[in-house]
């Protein structure tokens, strides 16, 4: 197990982290956004009080991250909130720099993209109808977004220590399920299952991926 300070990530780790994440996961459609779009994205994440962005360093120097949020509904309308212009200015640069990016986004998400953000802004002009009903017991779901490790750190117990971090700050704030997706092949599924997530299913997003949603059970038992 590798000694690793594990604390929250501050506006001046947002480019090296900006940089791993882009190293790590440059498959990842977001990360083909660049390193500038991905600087502004993990701006607007560290913003949100809803956002949970964690780094691993080692003698100072970032080699892990976990991104998350405690309340994901919350979270990507505090995003859309505070940073929603800088962000579609981010995307808008990146289109006109990488035309492949820019065809892929056309392709596959503008119309999920501008849905959810109508959704989210139709949710706010709504927001007086939502009474909650009274004893109604709201199931409290977190997401776990994103966790990777510096090629050359991994395998050395980080990944571990991140998410284990993530699963600490649900209880804290008594977080009944913590969830994710992941790809049915990607090596961090190992280790979800070794940390007790269970896999609840799969899912096919409207760009024609294919995932695997599991989950993590915090609720205490009524007993
Ligand atoms: C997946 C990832 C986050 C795991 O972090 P890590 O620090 O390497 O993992 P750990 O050392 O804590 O390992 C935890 C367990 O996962 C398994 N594991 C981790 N990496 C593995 C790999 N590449 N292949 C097979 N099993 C692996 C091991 O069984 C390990 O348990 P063990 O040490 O008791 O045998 C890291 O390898 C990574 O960044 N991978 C690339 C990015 C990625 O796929 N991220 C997930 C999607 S966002």
């Amino acid at each position: 197990m590798s000694e690793v300070d594990i604390r929250d990530l501050i506006p001046k780790d947002v480019i090296v982290a900006s940089k791993l994440h882009v190293a790590v996961l440059g498959e990842e459609f977001i990360s083909r956004a660049g390193i500038e779009f991905m600087s502004r994205y993990y701006n607007a994440w560290i913003k949100s009080d809803f956002g949970v962005a964690v780094g691993a360093f080692n003698e100072g120097k970032l080699v892990g991250v976990l991104l998350g949020t405690t309340d994901p509904g919350s979270h990507y309308k505090s995003m859309v909130k505070t940073s929603g212009l800088n962000l579609i200015v981010g995307l808008v640069v990146s289109c006109i720099k990488k035309s492949d990016f820019r065809k892929e986004l056309v392709r596959t998400r503008l119309v999920r993209y501008t849905r959810g953000v109508a959704k989210l802004l139709y949710g706010r002009l709504r927001r007086h109808e939502n009474y909650p009903i009274e004893n109604e017991k709201i199931e409290r779901v977190g997401e776990l977004t994103h966790v990777f490790v510096d090629s050359e750190s991994q395998a050395k117990g980080i990944g571990t220590q991140l998410v284990k971090k993530m699963i600490d700050r649900c209880e804290r704030e008594n977080i009944d399920t913590l969830t994710l997706v992941t790809p049915p092949e990607s090596s961090a599924r190992i280790l979800y299952t070794k940390l007790g997530f269970k896999e609840v299913g799969g899912k096919t997003s409207s760009s024609n991926e294919t995932y695997l949603k599991m989950e993590y059970s915090l609720a205490k038992s009524a007993s």
